[in-house]
Parts: C-alpha cells; structure tokens; sequence
C-alpha cells in the first residue's frame, strides 16, 4: 500500500470511530491538527508523511475515553496499522509519536515534585514537536475555549464556582479524575501552554491564541462581577 492510501484509508477510519464524538475531540479538532502540524512540520523540516498519520490517529485511543487507560492509544494504532500491513519501522514511528504528545505526561504522579515543562521523553523528534504543537494550539484561543466548555459540559462541570479554586499545581492522578468547574482548566492547563510550544512557529501562534485566552478571562470576570 502506497502512502497516499495509508492516509485515506486512515482519514477514514478515524472519520468514523469519531463520528460520535462531542467532547471537542471530534473529526474536526483531527482536521485542525493535521493541517497545523504539516505546516509547523514544514517549517521545521520534519517528515511530512509520519506528521500526517501521527496527527490522524493522536487521540484514536484517548485514555479519557478507556477509563483512564494510558496504553489504549497504543494498541489502537498498532491494531490499525497491522490491518493495513503497514511496515513495523513505521509502526513504531507513529506510536512513537501519538504516545507522548498528552498534555497528562507533563503533569507530576502524586507527591513527586514540580511538573515537567515537557514529555520527559530523551529525545523529542520534529514530527513530536510539530504534532504537539499542533494539538496544544487547538486547545487555545478562541477554539480553546469552545473546546474547554464543550469538553465541561459533556462530563456535568460547572461553568465557574468561585468556592472551588483552580489547582496550578494538579498532579496527573486528580488530572483524570477532577470534576472542577471549566474555567478552572484554564489555570490547570490552558494558560500554561504558551511556554510549553517545541517550535518557534508554534510559539509565535500560541502568543496570540495565549492573548485571547486572557481577554476572555478578563471579560468573564467582569461579567460575573455585574461590572459590564
Ligand atoms: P491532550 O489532548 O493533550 O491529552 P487533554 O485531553 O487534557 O489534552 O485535553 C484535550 C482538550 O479537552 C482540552 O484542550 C480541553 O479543551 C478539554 N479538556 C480536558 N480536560 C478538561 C477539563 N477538565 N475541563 C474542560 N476541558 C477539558
Ligand atoms: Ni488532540
């Protein structure tokens, strides 16, 4: 199979295994991503073809969705790529890829010290840097905060309660299992972000996407206030 049809094909098994989605990890949050990572991949030199497939099938096994399993996304994609007999070398790749962009592996397990900035992993390939930046990106800005109350509302959060306080330093166990109100994602993740970026274009979008989350803030707060 040529690497025209492994895409296709992969489009549209992720198409359909995500048709049901509205958590804000739907088919076209996938379509978003893909198009960013190619042009941050682009930018950065990295290979287009693994960025593609890597962007396709990043959130195929999503532990939110496999009661917390970690591994789901793994043996999701390898399942799907075997089926297509795809060569194991590029199977590796594009696990390699998909298992580290979680925002879940920067945050610390229980009583171990600071967060990471980053996936502890060696060393981060472009594809990595060009994938990850992409993902973050769409949990920003004005796409960001769509996502972070479609995400709130589908699970029973509160849109804000001034009695629950955002946590900045959430380890990655009450990650997985908080039931705090959406705006306190922001302070648990969304705002972090912009200093998390791989690549210098990705820096430079986050910025302004980093911008507009704060004016949003600023303007929500002064509503909830009666102030405007
Ligand atoms: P990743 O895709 O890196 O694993 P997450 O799954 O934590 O990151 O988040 C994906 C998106 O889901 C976020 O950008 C956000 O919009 C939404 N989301 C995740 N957790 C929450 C939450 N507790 N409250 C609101 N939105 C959330
Ligand atoms: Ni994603």
């Amino acid at each position: 199979m040529d690497r025209q049809e492994i895409i296709e094909k992969t489009e549209l098994f992720v198409k359909e295994t995500l048709s049901e989605d509205s958590t804000g990890h739907d088919w076209w949050h996938i379509h978003r991503v893909r198009n960013l990572a190619k042009r941050i991949a682009c930018h950065e030199g990295a290979d287009i073809f693994i960025v593609e497939l890597a962007a396709l099938l990043h959130d195929i096994g999503d532990y939110k969705f496999f009661q917390g399993d970690e591994e789901a996304g793994i043996v999701k994609v390898r399942k799907w790529l075997s089926s297509l007999e795809a060569p194991p070398s590029l199977i590796d790749k594009i696990v390699e890829v998909t298992s580290q962009i979680s925002f879940i592996h920067t945050l610390t397990d229980k009583g171990k010290g600071k967060s990471k900035k980053n996936s502890s992993t060696v060393t981060i390939s472009k594809e990595i840097m060009a994938v990850t930046d992409a993902d973050r990106l769409d949990a920003m800005g004005a796409i960001g905060i769509a996502r972070a109350f479609t995400y709130g509302g589908f699970f029973n959060r509160l849109i804000y309660d001034p009695n629950i306080k955002p946590d900045r330093a959430i380890t990655k166990e009450e990650y997985k299992t908080t039931k705090a109100p959406s705006i306190n994602h922001f302070y648990e993740k969304l705002l972090k972000l912009k200093d998390m970026m791989y690549t210098p274009v990705g820096r430079k979008m986050a910025k302004r996407r980093h911008r507009f989350l704060k004016l949003y803030l600023k303007q929500f707060f002064k509503e909830w206030k009666g102030k405007m």
